[in-house]
Order: C-alpha cells, then sequence, then structure tokens
C-alpha cells in the first residue's frame, strides 16, 4: 500500500544512506527476472536496458532509507516507469522528447500512458492483484509530467528516476540526449537536477556520485 507523503523538503528517512558507487549495490535477488523478461522487447528503446536496472539499484538504496515504504511497489514501478518508450514512435523520442519544452511534450504523456498499458499486461499474466497493478500505474502516469508526488513510494521512484543520471553510465548516455556535452550535462545536473530532489539521502548520493563522475570525466579540463 502507498505511504502518505512525509511533510517538509527535503524529505528525511531514518535508514543508512550508502552514498558509495551504485555498482558496488546492483539490484540484486532474481524475483523480478519474469517481470525483465517480459520487457525485453521495451527495454531496447531509449536506453532502458541501461537506464532501468541502474535505477532500480537506487531505488533500492533508498528503500533501505525508508523501511516504512513498499519496498516491492517501489521496485517494480522504476522497472517498468519507462517501457512505455517502447511503444511509441522512435524517430518522435529524441525529436520531441528531448528538447524544447520536453516536460510537456505529447510524447513523454504517451510514454506514460503506453506504461501503463504494458504494465496492465505483464502484471496480471504474472500473478500479481489488480490492486497493486493499479498502485504501480498510478506512479507510472504522471511521472514525468505531473510536478508533485502523492506518496512516499511515489517520491522514491521520482527521486531514483533522477539519480541513475549521476553514475558516469547516466552521464555517458542522457548527454547524448540533450545533444550537451559531458562538462555542460554535469553543471546541468547539479543546477537543475538536485533542487528536484525529493529526499535527503538522494541528494546525498546524487552529490557523491557527481563529484566522482566529474573527475573520473575530467569535466574541469574537458570543456
Ligand atoms: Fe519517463
Ligand atoms: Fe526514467
Amino acid at each position: 500500500m502507498p505511504t502518505a507523503l512525509p511533510a517538509g523538503h527535503p524529505i528525511y528517512g531514518s535508514g543508512p544512506v550508502d552514498t558509495s558507487p551504485i555498482s558496488l549495490t546492483p539490484a540484486l535477488g532474481d524475483d523480478l527476472d519474469p517481470i525483465w523478461k517480459a520487457v525485453v522487447p521495451e527495454t531496447r528503446t531509449r536506453g532502458n536496458d541501461i537506464h532501468l536496472p541502474i535505477s532500480l539499484a537506487y531505488a533500492q538504496r533508498l528503500c533501505d532509507v525508508f523501511p516504512e515504504a513498499d519496498r516491492l511497489l517501489v521496485r517494480v514501478a522504476i522497472q517498468l516507469h519507462d517501457i512505455g518508450w517502447g511503444r511509441v514512435d522512435e524517430k518522435r523520442i529524441l525529436a520531441e522528447g528531448f528538447s524544447g519544452d520536453w516536460r510537456k511534450a505529447a510524447i513523454r504523456f504517451e510514454h506514460e500512458r503506453q506504461g501503463c498499458v504494458i504494465a496492465g499486461e505483464v502484471l496480471p499474466r504474472l500473478g500479481y492483484e489488480a490492486d497493486f497493478v493499479r498502485q504501480v500505474c498510478d506512479i507510472i502516469d504522471g511521472h514525468d509530467t505531473r510536478r508533485e508526488a502523492h506518496s512516499l513510494e511515489d517520491a522514491l521512484v521520482r527521486d531514483a528516476d533522477r539519480l541513475w543520471r549521476f553514475d558516469h553510465a547516466g552521464i555517458a548516455l542522457a548527454s547524448g540526449w540533450f545533444r550537451m556535452d559531458p562538462a555542460v550535462y554535469c553543471d546541468r545536473l547539479a543546477d537543475e537536477i538536485i533542487p528536484e530532489l525529493l529526499t535527503a539521502a538522494a541528494i546525498a548520493m546524487a552529490t557523491a556520485e557527481l563529484t566522482r563522475s566529474r573527475e573520473l570525466l575530467k569535466t574541469a579540463v574537458i570543456r
């Protein structure tokens, strides 16, 4: 069940905050493997096969900070939140989804809608209850286009969806989508994305990861 969104900004949790490189804590366990296998074709679009597993690893770290969160709901929602990209016109993704006022682009709404359609196809077949599927879709729907989170689980998915970009793999992929060089993209992460993070834990993880990525990619020099 979704947990009420705690008051305040940023949101503080009670568990330990791990700011080490994300590759040190991949998402272990095989309980989500049947879902991964069911959406392999949809993961081949827009780097989802990189974005989704890294974001899942961050989501699990955030759940460790918020033990009261519905862990399965957060994990499945982050796993499936962007699979709708697999069913929209690929040529339109970079042309419309990553330029101009991209948060309001029609294709953004379309990938959220299609993500809910796919979740509704895949999850019941694998034995997930209708109520759980509805909660997953409540998070997927509007994950890019809604300004505010409506539950703690929604907030953790939103933060995990941003955190992956701070890892060097995220910078490599996403800087290309926005047609920015890595140094400029790192500046944008600091100026625009960190202020959007909802939890203090995500801010700490993003800040530590960005410091490491900037050093690794020599962004102070190569700009
Ligand atoms: Fe998205
Ligand atoms: Fe995403």
